[in-house]
């Protein structure tokens, strides 16, 4: 049984990321989608809600398990049974990040292999980072987010705005 873990952020969920998912949950037996909780990053969500948002997303997949993990990406996908790390490659920018992460998770675990999926070409530009700060300018998030994602994002960018 091939098990990969799709690791990340998630704040929030972009449709980028779920094209990965849906295409890692075609090629897999199963897959674990990672949401990292102790991200040197301040999240706009919490760990709960993005579990919460990729839960939604994803439950019409029967082969896909949201799970939160702290500490070194390698013990989780150990933890998990997998030996296959998922991670998309959206650009050459994203390149150099990634291959660092890959070889030294490569270096601590032997055994775990990361694969890349190029990004679908509509999200070839959609990050995480860009879509709050369309939504702390109140603009349209329709094209990069699932609109129940888009409405949570909103109502937290608003509250952001209010308390300044
Ligand atoms: O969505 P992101 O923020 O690009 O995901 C980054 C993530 C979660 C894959 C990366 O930060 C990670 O694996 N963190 C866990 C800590 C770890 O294992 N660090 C060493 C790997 S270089």
């Amino acid at each position: 049984m091939t098990v990969a873990v799709y690791p990340g952020s998630f704040d929030p969920v972009t449709l980028g990321h779920m094209d990965i998912i849906e295409r890692t949950a075609r090629m897999m037996d199963h897959v674990v989608v990672g949401v990292l909780q102790n991200s040197s990053k301040t999240p706009l969500f919490s760990v709960e809600e993005r579990v919460e948002m990729l839960k939604k997303g994803t439950s019409f997949l029967d082969n896909v398990e949201i799970r939160a993990f702290n500490g070194l990406l390698v013990d989780f996908v150990h933890d998990c049974g997998a030996n296959v790390i998922v991670r998309g490659l959206r650009a050459i920018t994203d390149f150099e990040y990634e291959l660092q992460m890959a070889h030294t998770n490569r270096v601590m675990a032997p055994d775990i292999d990361t694969i890349f999926l190029t990004t679908n070409l509509n999200y070839s530009y959609v990050s995480s980072t860009i879509v709050k700060e369309i939504a702390s300018f109140d603009g349209n998030l329709e094209a990069f987010l699932h609109p129940d994602i888009a409405d949570m994002v909103k109502r937290k960018a608003r509250k952001g705005i209010d308390r300044k």
